[in-house]
């Protein structure tokens, strides 16, 4: 990794709804309780313990803060406008070289279905392409993840490919998409 070149610290993003603050480890309670659900945790990588332990979110917040520290990884605890408490989770990374994927989120099934992460992946998408200048972002889902598919079409994301991968609920297969920068731009302008 001779080119890699640290992240910035995670900035605090607002949106009209929200408030993206960087996840913190006073986070966990919130996660513990959360996270543990079939909906929330079925369309997500295999690599996640299932059933959920219950030192599941402490140890997955280690591997986070470990990862920002080497500046690998953007993390933002998502927040409703008036509370503190952590009811969402969105992270950004660069390009790996071992797959095209960038983002992964996931939000309080009590929330659901009110264009929030909408926002949220807006808030960090502007922050990826205006601040940060990245050409484009890759971006996934498992194929029956609707929800998560829209939020990708409702940003102007191409379907670029699709690929098998496991999930928690196993095998399964990957929709791939692309959002440019140009194309991005052009939408908000
Ligand atoms: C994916 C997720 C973050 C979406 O959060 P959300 O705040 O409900 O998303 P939004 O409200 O911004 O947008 C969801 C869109 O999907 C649509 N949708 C939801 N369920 C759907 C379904 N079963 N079929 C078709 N569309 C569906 C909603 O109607 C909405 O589209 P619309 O604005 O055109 O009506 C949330 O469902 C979640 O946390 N899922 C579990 C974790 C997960 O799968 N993360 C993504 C991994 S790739």
């Amino acid at each position: 990794m001779t080119d890699f070149t640290p992240l910035p610290p995670t900035p605090t993003l607002e949106t009209q709804r929200l408030i993206l603050r960087p996840l913190a480890e006073r986070d966990v309670p919130a996660i513990q309780y959360i996270f543990p659900q079939w909906e929330l945790v079925k369309y997500l990588s295999a690599t996640i313990p299932w059933p959920y332990p219950a030192n599941g979110a402490a140890t997955n917040m280690a591997e986070c803060l470990e990862k920002r520290a080497r500046g690998e990884q953007f993390y933002w605890a998502i927040t409703l406008k008036g509370s503190d408490d952590l009811r969402g989770r969105i992270d950004l990374w660069p390009l790996p070289a071992d797959r095209r994927d960038m983002r992964g989120f996931w939000l309080d099934p009590l929330l659901h279905g009110q264009g929030l992460m909408t926002e949220a992946a807006e808030a960090v998408t502007a922050y990826a392409f205006e601040r940060l200048a990245w050409p484009f972002l890759y971006l996934t889902n498992a194929v029956g993840n609707r929800a998560s598919a829209r939020v990708k079409e409702k940003q102007g994301a191409i379907e670029v490919g699709r690929e098998p991968f496991q999930y928690v609920s196993g095998e399964g297969e990957k929709q791939i998409w692309l959002l440019t920068r140009e194309a991005w731009l052009a939408r908000r302008a």
